[in-house]
């Protein structure tokens, strides 16, 4: 079957970074805009130029760097100084292209632009004209159309193409539009604007209502063959409509979209981490495509499904969006077809152990605990072959120096095998500083992934209860320490991970590969 190409514009950088807690410097922006070339979208928005020096500066950088790839777009409002400061902005890119744009709704118009509709039709007349002049591609926004009269948006969208716009966007700016409707605006552009076949027509959705990924596709199998949209769906508000979804909807039902992208997939985990990182904001567990839930399996009856055969509750690869497996949550809810799987990754023979009673005793830790992570396994497993399970290392003391205009320095003693050693180290901040100082004595090398703080008691004495995830070699950890002082805290929770990689590294008989990473 034929598939139409539709042209991804990842706006992550403009519309995205507006929502990030901080701004993003230029060096950020350039890792994120090297990532997107990576993941080929068709066209990366990389700012609004005008809008402050260093997003002009951002902008130009990723111009004149971002080579043999993506066209690169700056936003404009139709103001002259606008337009000017982004055909400049752009202007070293191999494909420059110049997003201008204007509210089109009367609340638009008449509110916050104070304009009547005819000077607004001018205005997008002469501002398109010039910067056609500047920028050999030029895309034109109606701010709002989801709210716009149509008659109106059908003039403004005719005279944008005749004024040389060879793209037309169609924001549903505040998310409002449901996808019915959203698709009928776009049949009546195709059915009531005479030159549509001379530009590509765009749609750009907003989250406020949960319907932008919907609304997009909508827009796709109604004509439209340019998408904006962001990595993790951030942005303005409840944001944009989500890159990866939109992608994945459309490689997986292609045959029901007959529409396509450029985008290679298995990239998309990487720039999704990569932009929850840079711009400070976690992805949610249970978001679509890339959230740490994506690929998890926790109910017994699912587990055993995909054990037999993965098609019965995935409807996608994880290798496909770049993961390098799924994963199963071990929890009460598992049965005893995953947990035999899992031991026999762990190097536990069936003929070694009485399922029964393991069994019976992984569903009281897993009523206890929740989650059972590989560790438990392991320290089950032993103690149920009578080995003694107890702790390599015990944390016996630890001195943190820290403060404003001091460098954090830890030291820490530490009893291994009934010898005390001792160990001082710098780190960037006290909790690095610490975790440096037992990493000199444990010798292993950990990767934290996450560290949570909570308070468990109110008050100025409240107990810190720090949970620390990390990786090494031997698997994924969680680890938990409880303190009135946060540092200790952490560090008893980090001592906690030394201990379960220790546990492993003596008991496990096989290393089994981190899933779900
Ligand atoms: O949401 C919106 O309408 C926009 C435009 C500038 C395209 O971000
Ligand atoms: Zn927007």
């Amino acid at each position: 079957m034929k598939k139409e190409k539709v042209l991804i514009f990842d706006t992550t950088l403009r519309d995205g970074e507006q929502a990030a807690p901080a701004s993003l410097s230029v060096d950020q922006k350039l890792r994120v805009a090297r990532q997107l070339a990576r993941l080929n979208v068709d066209i990366i928005e990389a700012g609004f130029p005008i809008s402050s020096p260093g997003d002009f500066e951002s902008v130009s950088t990723i111009a004149r760097e971002i080579k043999d790839g993506p066209v690169i777009c700056g936003l404009a409002r139709l103001v002259e100084k606008d337009i000017v400061a982004c055909a400049k902005a752009v202007k070293p890119a191999q494909r420059p292209r110049v997003h201008t744009f204007i509210g089109t709704s009367a609340i638009h118009t008449e509110k916050k632009l104070r304009k009547s509709e005819d000077e607004v039709l001018s205005m997008i007349i002469d501002s398109v004209k010039l910067a056609r002049r500047l920028c050999p591609d030029v895309e034109f926004s109606a701010e709002d159309a989801g709210r716009t009269d149509g008659d109106y948006l059908c003039r403004v969208v005719e005279a944008a193409i005749r004024a040389g716009a060879s793209t037309v966007n169609i924001p549903d700016t505040v998310g409002y539009t449901p996808p019915e409707q959203f698709g009928a605006i776009i049949d009546m552009l195709f059915n009531r604007v005479p030159n549509i076949d001379r530009a590509v027509i765009s749609v750009h959705c907003h989250n406020d209502l949960g319907m932008s990924v919907a609304n997009s596709l909508t827009a796709v199998a109604h004509g439209a063959r340019q998408v904006e949209c962001t990595v993790n769906g951030i942005g303005e508000r409840a944001g944009n409509a989500a890159l990866e979804e939109i992608v994945m909807a459309l490689k997986l039902r292609g045959d029901f979209f007959k529409a396509d992208t450029n985008i290679n997939t298995r990239e998309i985990t990487r720039t999704s981490r990569l932009v929850s990182e840079i711009c400070s904001m976690p992805v949610q567990p249970n978001k679509a495509i890339v959230g740490s839930n994506a690929f998890a399996h926790s109910s017994g009856i699912h587990q055993d499904g995909v054990l037999k055969a993965r098609n019965t509750y995935e409807i996608m690869t994880p290798q496909s969006v770049g993961l390098k497996n799924n994963h199963m949550n071990l929890t009460s809810r598992s049965g005893s077809h995953i947990l035999k799987t899992r031991l026999a990754e762990l190097g536990y023979a069936e003929s070694d152990y009485d399922m029964l009673s393991v069994y019976e005793k992984f569903k009281a830790l897993a009523d206890k605990k929740g989650t059972v992570y590989d560790d438990d396994l392991v320290t089950l497993m032993e103690s149920e072959a009578g080995h003694e399970v107890i702790d390599t290392y015990t944390l016996d003391y630890l001195s943190v120096a820290c403060g404003r205009g001091v460098a954090p320095v830890a030291m820490a003693k530490i009893t291994v095998d009934g010898k005390t050693v001792q160990s001082a180290a710098y780190g960037d901040g006290p909790v690095h500083a610490a975790t440096n100082a037992i990493d000199q004595i444990v010798g292993y090398k950990i990767k934290v992934d996450n560290l949570y703080i909570a308070a468990i008691t109110e008050g100025r004495e409240a107990q810190a209860n720090v949970k620390v995830s990390a990786s090494s070699a031997e698997g994924s950890f969680v680890g938990r320490g409880v303190s009135t002082d946060i540092v200790e805290a952490s560090a008893l929770a980090y001592m906690d991970i030394v201990n379960k990689i220790a546990r492993m590294k003596k008991f496990k008989r096989k290393v089994p590969k981190v899933v779900n990473d």
